[in-house]
C-alpha cells in the first residue's frame, strides 16, 4: 500500500512523498500524475543505473513517457561539483531532441544524485520539472525532503545551490534492499536525530525493534521513514528557505558532526556516523550547559550501540581542532558556534552564545566517559 505525506508549501510547491514498496513498477503511472510533459531524463550513477534504470524506463515508458536519455555521472561525493553539471548540460544540450522547461528531470539515487540533478534540473533552462527516486536511507528521510540542491565547492561543502522543489518523492522501501550496511546504519542515524529534535516514540520504536529495523524489515522502515518525512516536512514548511531558524534544529549533531566530518577530510566518516557522534557531543555540551538532562543522552547513547552506531570523539583529533572547525561552520553566525541543544527528549532549541568553555567541557566529557576512537 502506498502512503501518501503531503508537503504542503506555499506558492504552488506543494507535492506529495509516495512511501511504500515496490513502487518503481507503477512510477511511470505516478509520475504522469503530476508531470507537464511526457519527455523524461533519468540522471543516475552507474551502480544503481545497473540494478534500477531498466525497469524504472519500463515502467515510464508503459505510461507513454520517452524517456530522451539515462545519464550517469561518476559515484561518490568528489562528483558533487560543478564540473559535473557543466557535463551534464551538455549531455543534455546533445540529446537530438531539444529538451524544454516541462521536460521532467528524474533524479534516480541517493541524496548525491539527488543534489547534482535536482541543482540541473533548477539550473538546465533556468528550470525544469522535477521528481526525486531517492535510493539510500539519508535520501529517503532526509535530502529529498526540502528542496534543497547543490554541489560542493573545494572550499566546503554544499556552497554553490538552489531551492527547487520536485513535482513528486518516489519513496521505494524496496531499493533499500541493495544498499550496503553501511550506508544504510549511517542513514539510520538521521532518523535517531528526529526521535531526539521531536519524537521520542521513534526512540522507543527503535529500541524495540532494533532487530527486524537492521534486517530492513519492510513495516519498520515504513513507520520509521514515515515519520522522519513527515517531521522534516513540517519543519521545512514552516521554514521554506531557511529564513526564520525553524530549520536549525534540524542541524542537532551537525555542528560537531561537521566539524568530524572535516577535521578528517571526509573520508572516514559516513555523514550518519559522524552525526552519530556529533550528537552525543551535543549532549554532552547541552548538558555542561545545564540545558540537557541526562536521560536525553543516556537514552541515546544506549540507542546508538543497540544499532551499532559510534558515540566516541576520533583520539587524533582535540577538541579545540573541532571547536575551531565549528566556527567555519556556514551556520555559525559571526565566527561564534551556535549549537542546538535538547531540553528535553523529543525536543531541542537553537542556543546562542555557548561559551568556548562549556564547549570544550562537553567534549572532554564525552571523552571521559565513552573513551575515544582510533
Ligand atoms: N539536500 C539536502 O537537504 C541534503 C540533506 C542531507 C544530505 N545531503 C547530501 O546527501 C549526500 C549524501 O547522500 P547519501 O548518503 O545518500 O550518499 P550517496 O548518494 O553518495 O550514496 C551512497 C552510496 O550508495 C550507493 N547506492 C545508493 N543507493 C543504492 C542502492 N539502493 N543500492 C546499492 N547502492 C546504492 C551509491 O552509489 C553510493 O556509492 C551528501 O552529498 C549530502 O550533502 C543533502
Ligand atoms: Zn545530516
Amino acid at each position: 500500500m502506498t502512503t501518501l505525506i503531503p508537503v504542503s508549501l506555499s506558492g504552488g510547491h506543494a507535492y506529495d512523498i509516495h512511501l511504500g514498496t515496490d513502487l518503481l513498477a507503477g512510477a511511470g503511472r505516478a509520475i504522469a500524475g503530476v508531470a507537464r510533459s511526457k519527455r523524461c531524463v533519468i540522471i543516475s550513477q552507474p551502480r544503481i543505473s545497473t540494478l534500477y534504470a531498466q525497469p524504472l524506463t519500463a515502467s515510464l515508458e508503459a505510461a507513454g513517457f520517452t524517456v530522451l536519455a539515462t545519464i550517469n555521472f561518476p559515484d561518490g561525493e568528489e562528483a558533487k561539483h560543478l564540473e559535473t553539471l557543466t557535463n551534464l548540460s551538455q549531455a543534455l544540450y546533445a540529446l537530438p531532441e531539444p529538451l524544454d522547461r516541462k521536460t521532467v528531470v528524474i533524479a534516480l539515487g541517493g541524496g548525491v544524485v539527488g543534489d547534482v540533478a535536482g541543482f540541473l534540473a533548477a539550473i538546465y533552462l533556468r528550470g525544469l520539472d522535477f521528481v526525486q527516486i531517492p535510493t539510500t536511507l539519508l535520501a529517503l528521510v532526509d535530502s529529498s525532503v526540502g528542496g534543497k540542491t547543490g554541489v560542493d565547492l573545494n572550499a566546503g561543502k554544499n556552497l554553490v545551490g538552489a531551492f527547487h522543489q520536485p513535482r513528486l518523492v518516489l519513496a521505494d522501501l524496496s531499493l533499500l534492499q541493495t544498499l550496503p550496511a553501511r550506508d544504510f546504519l549511517s542513514g539510520l542515524a538521521e532518523v535517531v536525530k528526529y526521535g531526539v529534535i521531536a519524537d521520542p516514540e521513534i526512540l522507543t520504536f527503535m529500541a524495540e525493534k532494533s532487530g527486524l529495523i537492521l534486517a530492513r524489515d519492510t513495516d519498520c522502515l515504513q513507520h520509521l521513514v514515515k515519520r522522519s518525512c513527515q517531521i522534516k516536512a513540517e519543519v521545512v514548511v514552516a521554514d521554506e528557505r531557511e529564513e526564520n531558524g525553524t530549520r536549525a534544529i534540524l542541524n542537532f549533531g551537525h555542528t560537531i558532526g561537521h566539524a568530524l566530518e572535516g577535521a578528517t577530510n571526509y573520508a572516514r566518516y559516513l555523514h550518519g556516523e559522524a552525526v552519530a557522534i556529533g550528537m552525543v557531543s551535543a549532549c554532552c555540551i547541552g548538558e555542561a550547559a545545564g540545558v540537557t538532562p541526562p536521560v536525553v543522552r543516556e537514552t541515546l547513547v544506549a540507542l546508538l550501540q543497540q544499532l551499532g552506531l559510534p558515540i566516541a570523539l576520533p583520539a587524533d583529533k582535540d577538541d579545540t581542532t573541532l571547536m575551531a572547525l565549528t566556527a567555519q561552520d556556514k551556520k555559525a553566525v559571526a565566527g561564534q558556534a551556535r549549537f542546538v541543544l535538547a531540553d528535553a527528549l523529543g525536543h531541542v532549541k537553537l542556543q546562542e552564545g555557548i561559551a568556548q568553555t562549556t564547549a570544550l567541557a562537553g567534549l572532554q566529557q564525552q571523552r571521559r566517559v565513552y573513551g575515544e576512537s582510533k
